[in-house]
């Protein structure tokens, strides 16, 4: 039987964070060692470009994402690792993609229709600051996922209805030329995969409440003392589910390390020893992939290499599916 083909993107404007590791870049990378599927994991640059016209801010973070990935231990050679702006079939796509996409689907995306109820609660005109890339998101997207015909597409909550969209999109593709595209599927992490940020809320860029992956040994020490907690004193009894230190414990403790934690907050430890234990914990199991990030940091060409081998990897398939949508569509040679 056919591998069934994973596939998912990190949009490259940020700095991977603690809740990006637990909830994506961890559970993706364990996906990824099973030999009953073929992966694909790239750096979703061209999406950057929406969010982010800072080409330094871009630059960094497409460095930092991959390093990251790969110093977490991503099997290149199993995966398929790549810069989306390295495959020029996915902007071809994305292209044909756009001419079957009905405007009214997009009008309806969560993201645009977010930013035109901000102008309008501003008394802005509704398409102030919105561009093109903005509202037609969903279209590359599908392109992202359509380019390599993926089954199942691991994203967050916020991300189910561009997946549903690139369906949408599929279908109208298929009606029209013929069954090119499988539909693909969101496949969404467990509760437990969403990890607290310093002040209880999910842990989220937007939200400025993050710990960082793998900045220096001393700065996540002060992430985790930043953590918000109640005023117990040592010795009252705290509650483990309403807590961001026990969250982030849980998130990286085997299940036995998980109920002595729990028994400790029964037995009232104090926040400040709750804290150095779960630095141990924390920065025990990321000094080791913290020194390969920042070797990778320090040689951009050998990064470089690795996702140009990803990308002639990746083109080899997408150059081949586009060739069947250009005859599709009418867009052949004469001779
Ligand atoms: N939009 C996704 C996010 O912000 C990133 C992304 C881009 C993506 N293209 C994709 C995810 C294709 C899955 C599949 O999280």
């Amino acid at each position: 039987m056919a591998k069934e083909i994973v596939l998912t993107g990190v949009t490259t404007t940020g700095t991977p964070h603690l809740g990006n590791y637990v909830g994506a870049i961890r559970p993706a990378i364990e996906a990824s060692r099973q030999d009953n599927t073929e992966s694909y994991f790239f750096l979703a640059d061209y999406h950057a470009l929406i969010k982010c016209q800072d080409p330094e801010r871009v630059k960094q973070s497409r460095l930092e994402i991959a390093a990251t990935w790969l110093a977490c231990g991503l099997d290149t050679d199993k995966a398929t690792f790549y810069r989306q702006s390295d495959i020029p079939e996915i902007a071809e796509l994305n292209w044909l993609l756009t001419c079957v996409t009905a405007k009214g689907l997009m009008n309806r995306a969560h993201a645009y229709k977010g930013a035109v109820d901000e102008n309008l609660a501003n008394d802005q005109d509704p398409d102030f600051g919105i561009t093109m890339g903005l509202f037609c998101y969903p279209v590359l997207m599908a392109a992202d996922i359509l380019a390599f015909n993926a089954h199942k597409v691991p994203v967050g909550r916020d991300q189910i209805q561009h997946i549903e969209m690139a369906r949408d999109i599929a279908g109208r593709f298929n009606h029209l030329f013929g069954e090119h595209f499988v539909l693909p599927e969101a496949v969404v992490g467990e509760e437990g995969s969403i990890l607290k940020g310093l002040d209880g809320r999910k842990m989220s860029k937007s939200y400025n409440n993050t710990i960082p992956l793998f900045d220096t040994e001393k700065k996540l020490q002060k992430g985790i003392n930043k953590i918000k907690t109640n005023l117990l004193e040592p010795g009252e009894a705290k509650d483990p589910d309403d807590s961001t230190v026990f969250d982030i414990y849980k998130a990286f403790a085997t299940p036995e390390q998980t109920a002595q934690m729990r028994q400790n907050f029964a037995d009232g430890i104090a926040w400040g020893e709750a804290k150095k234990e779960l630095f141990a914990l924390v920065n025990g199991q990321l000094s080791e992939p913290r020194e390969k990030y920042l070797e990778l940091m320090a040689n951009p060409a050998h990064v470089e290499d690795i996702l140009q081998a990803g990308a002639e990897k990746a083109r080899a398939r997408a150059r081949s599916m586009i060739s069947d949508l250009r005859s599709a569509v009418g867009l052949v040679n004469f001779k």
